[in-house]
This record gives C-alpha cells, sequence and structure tokens, in this order.
C-alpha cells in the first residue's frame, strides 16, 4: 500500500485510547469500556488484514497501567487471555500472524500461556503480522537495546564505534518490523505515552476525537484517507521528494 504522493504504508499503529471515559459517560463501570474496547479491537484488526496492511501494532497494555487499581489490572489481564483463547481460530483463518512486545514476564500465568499458544499456530502464517504492545514502555525498550549491545561489547562481538541508527533499532524488540509509517491515537488525547518513541520519529500521527469503543471501519478508513494525501518528506524539501519518485 502507497499513499497518493508515493509513501507507503507497512506498518499502522495504535493507541487505543478512551475505553473508561467511554463507560464512564454512559454511567457504567470503566471496565464495560474496556470490553466493547475489545470488540472494536477485532473489528478494526480483521479490517487491516482484510486491507492488506502488512504490520499492526496495538498498544493493549503499557508498563505505565500496571499502575491502575488492582480490579482494573486484573480484568484487563482475564480479558486479554479470553480473547486470545477466541480469537485464535479466527486469527488463523484470516492468515494473521500474532506477536507480542513488551515485558511479557510481568503478566499473569493465564496469560502467557494464551499468548504462547496463539504465536505458535499462527507463526507460520503469511499474511498480516498483528504485534499487540503488552507491558510496553518505550523508555525502558530502549534502555533494554542499550544494555544487550553493551553486552555484545564486553563479549568481543560488537566495537562500540560500529553503532549507528541501523545497528542500534536491531536490539529493539521491534527489529526487523519497519517503523510505523501511521500512528492513530483516539479519544482526543494528543501525546504518544511511551509508545515506541524510537520508531515513530518520522511517523505520520493521527489524532481522533473517537473514543476507542465507538471508532468504527469507517473512522479507520478516515485516516488511511487522511495518511494518503499526507506528503512524507523526511527532511527533503516537496521538489526533492517529487524529483525521487521519477
Ligand atoms: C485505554 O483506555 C485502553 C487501555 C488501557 C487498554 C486497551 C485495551 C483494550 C482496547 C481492550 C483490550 C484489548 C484486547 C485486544 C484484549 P483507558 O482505560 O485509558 O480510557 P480512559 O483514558 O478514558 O480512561
Amino acid at each position: 500500500m502507497t499513499n497518493a504522493t508515493g509513501a507507503p504504508l507497512k506498518h499502522l499503529a495504535i493507541v487505543m485510547d478512551g475505553n473508561g471515559r467511554w463507560a464512564e459517560k454512559k454511567n457504567k463501570n470503566r471496565l464495560f469500556g474496556h470490553v466493547k474496547g475489545t470488540k472494536v479491537a477485532k473489528q478494526i484488526i480483521e479490517e487491516c488484514s482484510r486491507l492488506k496492511i502488512e504490520n499492526l501494532t496495538l498498544y493493549a497494555f503499557s508498563t505505565e497501567n500496571w499502575h491502575r487499581p488492582r480490579v482494573e489490572v486484573s480484568f484487563l489481564m482475564k480479558l486479554l487471555t479470553k480473547y486470545l483463547h477466541r480469537e485464535r481460530e479466527n486469527l488463523i483463518k484470516n492468515n494473521i500472524r500474532f506477536e507480542c512486545i513488551g515485558q511479557l514476564d510481568r503478566l499473569p500465568g493465564a496469560a502467557i500461556v494464551e499468548i504462547n499458544k496463539t504465536v505458535e499456530l499462527t507463526k507460520h502464517n503469511t499474511g498480516m503480522k498483528l504485534f499487540f504492545a503488552l507491558s510496553y514502555g518505550g523508555r525502558q525498550e530502549i534502555v533494554n537495546a542499550a544494555k544487550l549491545f553493551a553486552k555484545d561489547v564486553q563479549l568481543g562481538m560488537r566495537r562500540t564505534e560500529e553503532l549507528t541508527e541501523e545497528l542500534f533499532s536491531s536490539y529493539l524488540s521491534t527489529y526487523p518490523t519497519p517503523d510505523p509509517d501511521l500512528v492513530i491515537r483516539t479519544s482526543g488525547e494528543m501525546r504518544l505515552s511511551n509508545f515506541l518513541p524510537w520508531q515513530l520519529v518520522y511517523s505520520e500521527i493521527y489524532f481522533s476525537q473517537i473514543l476507542w469503543p465507538d471508532f468504527t471501519v469507517a473512522d479507520l478508513h478516515q485516516a488511511l484517507h487522511n495518511y494518503n494525501h499526507r506528503e512524507r518528506r523526511f527532511g527533503k524539501t516537496s521538489s526533492q521528494i517529487l524529483q525521487d519518485r521519477i
């Protein structure tokens, strides 16, 4: 997929925000919003797969989300576990390959079992790659990559002088997936919240006012349509970009 100015869309990332507010606006418990949010996630995943987007990353749980009330954290973990158990067959049917990024060892055992099963049973799928960012924190990912590189230097497998942006990227959990071309954040919040800080430096950002449980396939199309008209210059001028395309 490429946009009108020739920029590819190989990777879409989404911050699914606003579940709690959606429920509160309806005088319901926040957890109700997460249940509806999960249904929306399923629809958006299936539409992205149908549109042949190569990579989709969903911010499902951040390292900071561990600080939420215990009841909400435990509910989200159960929801994730049930979602994977229920949806695995559909992922297989849709040829979607499932993977996760984040500190998975912090998740409850039952969730880890379902994640591992889903990763294993979808690993030969050749369609869209679906990544759940779970217990994910971007700065922590960068620190971890620095530690891994330092270790390789200590072991004599790398030299400090050879470190480049490309080489550093290969120590991140997203490697070898290309950086997101477009990131969507719902609910009107205009920040990135520790989501892929290294990978998003040149991504196009689309902020939607819609709360995630109300986000529809049509809203996804609107965001893609908007991306379609963005000119990605990567620091160059417009005429240089035109020249590059000839
Ligand atoms: C943000 O809404 C959402 C989350 C912290 C979790 C995202 C999770 C889901 C969409 C459901 C689980 C997903 C899967 C695929 C199992 P919020 O609670 O921060 O909303 P608020 O900002 O209105 O409080």
